[in-house]
């Protein structure tokens, strides 16, 4: 009987996540440090041992670096008091930027707060259709950055496009497919775009994407997704790269 309660680590072979919004209280992510900690022994239970957070940077949520760094501090502090031992390490601050043009402190930013490898996690508008920041992203890329795209199969513009998906990649920005996708928690086109971009092996890399409890809810579900396990069994992906 014991083993039907048993989570299962679906996701250890990713071992490290690498998008996240658990920093509390600065974008839509963890409401507190509590419920920080509640989500990360979560992730362990399902396979987790590193974790990068990555708040949002993007006009509705005008993070600054310097404060957010100050925040990650004292979240360390409170998770170290917390004597909770099975949690994954929380390895470092980052950042998920979104490429808007509308956020007037992008691009050249000179503070950015990167995954290693000056790796850079980003996103452009999930709601429109006719409409790409190429010029932004090039930019980046100028600057020495290597992009990773935050779930590539939530956009409308780039699913309607697939000679974009082409030319991003000859860019050379990886993709990043976010697992809760794969087990329809963004609705049927995302879950179908999401599979496609694994087997057709264009995304390098998983996110949870985790906010809050609802989404572990959620990633908790999609750990016991016999397809999910399927793809994690039979498709290698790059997470671990960033704790080489
Ligand atoms: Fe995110």
């Amino acid at each position: 009987m014991f083993g039907l309660f048993k989570k299962k680590d679906t996701f250890a072979p990713l071992i490290v996540d690498m998008h996240c919004h658990l920093l509390p209280n600065v974008d839509d992510g963890s409401s507190s440090p509590e419920e920080t900690v509640r989500c990360l022994k979560a992730m362990y239970t399902v396979g987790y041992r590193k974790v990068f957070l990555t708040p949002h940077f993007q006009a509705r949520y005008p993070n600054i670096e310097d404060d957010i760094k100050k925040r990650f501090e004292v979240l360390k502090k409170a998770i170290a008091k917390s004597g909770e031992k099975n949690l994954p390490e929380v390895v470092d601050i980052a950042g998920e930027y979104r490429f808007d043009p509308s956020f007037a402190r992008m691009p050249g930013v000179d503070k950015v707060l990167t995954l290693p490898g000056k790796t850079l996690l980003c996103e452009f508008s999930l709601h429109n259709n006719d409409y790409m920041p190429t010029d932004i992203f090039s930019d980046y890329i100028k600057m020495g950055y290597k992009l990773i795209l935050a779930h590539p199969e939530r956009y409308p513009y780039l699913n309607a496009h697939s000679t974009e998906v082409k030319k991003m990649h000859e860019m050379g920005i990886a993709f990043q497919v976010n697992i809760l996708s794969l087990n329809g928690f963004y609705g049927e086109s995302a879950k179908r775009k999401g599979f496609e971009y694994i087997e057709k092996g264009v995304s390098e890399y998983l996110g949870t994407d985790t906010h809050n409890m609802r989404y572990i809810a959620a990633l908790l579900e999609t750990a016991e997704n016999k397809e999910v396990q399927r793809i994690l069994k039979n498709y290698k992906f790059k997470n671990a790269e960033f704790i080489k």
